[in-house]
Formats: C-alpha cells, structure tokens, sequence
C-alpha cells in the first residue's frame, strides 16, 4: 500500500477507517510530538486477562505513574548488573551443542532467551527445579500467543484463544507470582526485577500494590523475551547469508574477547556487533507493526484522521523505503557508521518505537541481544539447513514462518 498511495494510505476495515503511515515526521508526529490525541487499540481488554493493567496496556494516569516509577530499573546502569547472568544462560545452552548438530534456531533462542527473563526478573530458572513457574508461564503464554505484544491495532482482528483456557493459565501463575511475593516480601533486598518492583516508590513514596506488582512483573516476562529471540533468529540468518560480515564479526569477537566469555565492560568495544544487530533490527523490526487509536480528529500529512480511527506504523515498511536507506533491502552494517550514520536522523528507523511508550526494555533487549550474540558467535558458526526456505510469518512480532534450522560448526 506504501508503495502504490504514498505516505498516508486510508482504507476501511469493516466500519473503521484505519490509516498505514509511512514517513518519519508523521511517526514521530504520532508516536511523539501528538501522542496525547492517540492511546493504543481496544483489544487491551482481552490481553488484560493476563497482562492486567501492566505498562503495555495500561493508559494515561496509570501509565505515567507506572513508567515514572519503573525508569530507574531499566536504566543502563542499573540493568549492567544483569549481564553476568545473561552470558551464563548462555554457556549453558552452549552445554548442550554438538559440533555438526542441527538445531531450530528460534526455539533455541526462545529457550535462552525465557531462562534470561526468568533469571533477571524473579531469580529462577525456568528450565530447571522451579518448573511450576517455567510451565505456568508457558502455558499463558500459549493462551496468550496472540496477544504478547503491543501493536493493539493489528490484534483486535485475531480470533481470540478459549477464554476458559486462559483463565486457567492465569490462576496458576497469580497462585506462583503471589508465592513469590510473598517470599521476597519476607527475605527483601533481592537484585532480581521482582525484588526492586516491591521496592519501588511513587514520588508521594507509596510503594505499589501487589496486584500492580504482579501485571507489571506479567508484561516484563511477557515483553521481554519473544522480541529478542526473533532478532537474534533473524541475526543467525542474515550472518549466514552473508559470510564477509560474518567474517569481520568473527574477527572482532576473536581481537577484543579471544577465548574468555564476553562481559559488559566489553560492549563498548564490541562496534561492528553493534552495527549487525542494529542492521538485523532494520531489515527484521520484531515489532514490525505499531498502533495506535486516535482519541480526536488529528490532521496528518494534509488529511484529516477521524477520531476513532486506528493509525498503523510500520519499522517493516519504513525501514526497507529506499528514501531513508540506500539500497535498503541489501544487509550492510556498514551504513550504520560514518556519514551513513550522521546522514540519518529522525523517526525513518523505530524498532523500539517512540515517545512515552518507547519500549522501556530498549537498552536492556540490545545488552542481551549483544552479549548473547557475542558469546555464541565466538565459538560457533551457524550454517542454514540446505533445505531450510526461509519467509516472514508476520504474527504480533515478525517471526520466521517455515522456523530456522540451522547447523552448528564449532569455531573454538
Ligand atoms: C529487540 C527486542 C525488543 C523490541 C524490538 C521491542 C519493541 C517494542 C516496541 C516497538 C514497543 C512500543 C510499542 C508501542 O508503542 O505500541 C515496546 C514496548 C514495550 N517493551 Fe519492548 N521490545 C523489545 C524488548 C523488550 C524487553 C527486553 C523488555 C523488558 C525487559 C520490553 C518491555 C517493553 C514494555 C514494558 C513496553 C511497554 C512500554 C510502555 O508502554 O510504557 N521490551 N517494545
């Protein structure tokens, strides 16, 4: 539709006008300069059976309150102390590889990519003892499938999941995170999420009530891993496609870490891992569709947007316009450096979106996605099963339709 009506593409779904915008000034006009004339889609009703009223479906007041109180834990130098933990989540699925193994990539990278959430937001380890809380959490999850994530505008189309299997899942996990609160409540000072969300204070210095405490851990867990396991799937892809960045990957892994398992005080040297993952993010935004539902009439690149109508932004479409990226379907690193980068400005690149509901997991999801990338690519190369066809299944988060089975060759 961008490339056949332009920026602004009005069409009708059922009785509701919707809107596909694509240019940087109106998602920055929507996503930022505007936002107060836009809240997310209706379908929050459904996804709050689970997610209650977390910071992803949570509107105005609540939301401000919420995003206040909960910056400070997800700011850079607070979530450094994760990194430890995520590097060794990562060893121990390395455990498990075998030289010439085949492997499907995106259940792999979502096994690793849960034991990390597990490990950082309530200090247990999904995979192994505290499998009450791994299964009760799968299990919603799946209910839930649909609804992880928070392009709302897209969801409201989906059929909706048994609402019985859903209640379900979601007394389970009350009875396991309520547990859970309860022990942290009686032993305090934890460094888990878990912990520093009973420790959090509003400015009035009120902390939150548990059941807040409890969506809010809910919608960490729920929007802090399926995302990060799609971008390193698409990575591994990409990488294999295209062996000279693979290369220079390999190389910068070997030159800045050798042999010893990466940390964070490495990040900052680690550029040209950097520039892949955020190549990987254009080509694959994860959150590839964003919506929003506008509150007023709002005029948007000289038409008038009806309130009530849903306006849709895609990272998808956007990131591969040839306007704001040369050559935009080639993979190339490298126009994220030099005067490629300092050429770009602007909302033309949004995979973590914008404004007051930028994605608050940004600076962790691109730490583990870093440190995790680093640590696995160091010591293997991944080869695409020769019968593996590769395509997009477009769901609430890009993932790869046919899976990605792929062949571990171990470097070191
Ligand atoms: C590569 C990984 C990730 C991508 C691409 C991503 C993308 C996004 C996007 C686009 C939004 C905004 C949606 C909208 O405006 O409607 C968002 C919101 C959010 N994300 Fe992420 N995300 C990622 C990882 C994470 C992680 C690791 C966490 C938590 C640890 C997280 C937690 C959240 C939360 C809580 C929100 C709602 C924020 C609010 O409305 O205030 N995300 N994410």
């Amino acid at each position: 539709m961008a490339a056949q009506y332009g920026d602004v593409t009005r069409f009708r779904w059922g009785p509701r006008h919707e809107f596909l915008l694509n240019h940087p000034d109106l998602v920055e006009q929507v996503l930022v300069t505007e936002q107060r004339s836009f809240m997310k889609g209706q379908a929050l009703q459904e996804t709050k059976r689970i997610l209650g009223e977390g910071l992803l479906t949570s509107e105005g007041a609540l939301h401000l309150r919420q995003r206040r109180l909960m910056q400070p834990l997800f700011h850079r130098g607070r979530i450094g102390e994760y990194g430890d933990e995520m590097v060794e989540c990562s060893t121990g699925l390395q455990a498990r590889w075998r030289d010439g193994d085949t492997r499907e990539m995106h259940d792999e990278m979502t096994r690793l990519t849960l034991a990390v959430v597990g490990r950082v937001l309530f200090a247990a380890d999904l995979e192994g003892e505290a499998g009450e809380l791994g299964s009760a959490l799968t299990d919603a999850m799946e209910s839930l499938q649909r609804f992880m994530l928070p392009f709302y505008g897209a969801v409201e189309r989906l059929p909706l999941p048994g609402p019985r299997r859903v209640r379900a899942s979601r007394r389970r996990l009350d009875m396991t995170i309520y547990r859970l609160l309860a022990e942290r409540r009686a032993n305090p000072g934890g460094a888990d999420l878990l912990s520093l969300l009973l420790q959090a204070r509003d400015e009035q210095g009120e902390p939150m009530p548990d059941a807040q405490v409890r969506d809010e851990a809910m919608t960490i867990f729920l929007a802090g891993h399926e995302t990060t396991a799609v971008t390193l799937t698409w990575t591994w892809m990409l990488l294999a496609r295209h062996p000279s960045v693979e290369e220079r990957l390999h190389e910068e892994l070997d030159v800045v870490l050798g042999a010893r398992p990466p940390n964070i005080d490495d990040l900052p040297k680690l550029l040209y891992t950097d520039t892949v993952l955020k190549e990987a993010l254009r080509l694959y935004p994860p959150a590839w569709l964003i919506g929003r539902r506008a509150l007023v009439d709002v005029e948007l690149g000289g038409f008038v947007v009806p309130a009530g109508s849903i306006v849709i932004l895609s990272p998808w479409v956007t990131h591969r316009d040839a306007r704001f990226f040369y050559e935009p379907l080639r993979f190339d690193p490298d126009r994220w450096t030099g005067q490629g980068q300092a050429d770009r400005r602007g909302f033309g690149y949004f995979p973590f979106g914008g404004g007051i509901r930028r994605c608050i997991g940004e600076s962790f999801a691109l730490m583990e996605a870093k440190l995790l990338l680093a640590s696995l690519a160091q010591r293997w190369r991944l080869r695409l099963d020769p019968r593996q066809v590769v395509d997009v299944l477009p769901r609430i988060t890009l993932r790869p339709r046919y899976g990605m089975r792929m062949r571990l060759e171990a470097r070191r």
